[in-house]
């Protein structure tokens, strides 16, 4: 029996209410609300779904955490391999890239599409007709694991592409932690008694490699997304910043900065412009990566070895910084509980 007009208009005015948060918190990085308010929509439309079943579907935002524990992941093979990026850390070295485009296409100037280089792990979401079936982590390139179902704990990641459905669509990007969610999951690790993380990069790796779901959904992790895999039935766009605005459309989070530019210089200038600004960003980055915008020139470009010609990764200097250990104490608790701090 289908559910009555008013309750169906209900889940879906609370369904759009929890896809504006997410947007606002994971793509607009301008949260509205805090994070007891960004649950309060839940458990009304668990109420509705659980006296009309029918409302419940696999993709509604009450079922991203499902499925019971398992005791390992199993493999999965990547129908297209998912590559690594050259690096390149000197401006000569972005130089050499460029000219190296330029011969190879026989062009005078080449446009790149510019995004930042997250700092977190690459995944490949499957969704086969519109639907998120399966997700692997990069493993070896070839063969990953599947963490389908800690991949659907994460908010950003949609259940459902947003007006498509073509019979498969492979989305890659990369699962990172936020550096707020990494420091209020670090204060509640340490006030738990619990490890507390290295780096936002290290959390989110632990994370994603849970064997309860449950646990995943408890650390807040996000997604960004920056290419495409395998696909049928879907028309990709002719360049890669067109890809971009295609995901974003479909409902991934991409990268805010990005950037069309021509030629060496402008990469130069985005490379400035986003380093001076890194610490601010709500996310870490390791570098940005420029690609060769027009996908007919990717393909005359190629690949060598497990990497494609048509892109590089330009590197910032690491930001971890080095400290000297002076001493350490030993603080007693009121318990008796001894916590050793390091000065
Ligand atoms: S493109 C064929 N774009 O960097 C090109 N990768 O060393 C494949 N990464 O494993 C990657 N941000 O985890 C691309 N905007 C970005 C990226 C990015 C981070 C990571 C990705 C990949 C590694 C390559």
């Amino acid at each position: 029996m289908a559910a009555p007009r008013a309750a169906q208009a209900r889940a879906l005015a609370l369904r759009r209410e929890i896809d504006r948060h997410n947007r606002l918190y994971y793509v607009e990085d301008s949260p509205e609300i805090s994070d007891a308010a960004f649950d309060e929509p839940f458990p009304e439309l668990q109420d509705l779904e659980a006296a009309h079943p029918e409302l419940a579907t696999p993709d509604s935002p009450t079922r991203r955490v499902g499925a019971v524990p398992g005791d390992a992941f199993d493999e999965v093979t990547h129908r297209v391999p998912m590559l690594s990026l050259a690096n390149a850390f000197a401006d000569e070295d972005v130089a050499a890239f460029d000219r190296r485009c330029r011969e190879a296409l026989g062009s005078e100037a080449v446009d790149y599409s510019c995004e930042p280089k997250f700092d977190g792990l690459a995944v490949s979401l499957a969704y086969e007709h519109g639907r998120f079936v399966r997700g692997a982590t990069r493993g070896d390139g070839s063969q990953g694991e599947d963490v389908t179902a800690n991949l659907r704990t994460i908010r950003a990641i949609p259940l459902a592409l947003e007006g498509a459905a073509p019979a498969l669509l492979e989305v890659r990007g990369e699962v990172l932690m936020l550096r707020r969610d990494f420091e209020s999951l670090n204060r509640r690790q340490a006030e738990a008694g619990e490890k507390t993380f290295v780096n936002p990069r290290n959390a989110a790796a632990g994370s994603l490699r849970q064997l309860d779901p449950r646990l995943t959904a408890r650390r807040r992790l996000s997604f960004y997304a920056y290419g495409l895999g395998a696909f049928e039935g879907f028309e990709p766009p002719a360049t890669h910043a067109a890809l971009l605005d295609r995901l974003a459309a479909l409902g991934f989070p991409v990268a805010k900065d990005r950037l069309v530019t021509r030629g060496l210089q402008g990469l130069l200038e985005f490379y400035a412009r986003v380093g001076a600004k890194r610490a601010q960003l709500p996310f870490d980055i390791d570098g940005v990566v420029y690609k060769v915008n027009r996908v007919a020139d990717q393909e005359k470009l190629g690949f060598v070895a497990r990497a494609p010609r048509w892109a590089v990764a330009h590197k910032y200097p690491a930001q971890e910084a080095t400290t000297e250990l002076l001493d350490i104490e030993v603080q007693v608790g009121r318990t008796g509980a001894i916590t050793p701090v390091a000065r």
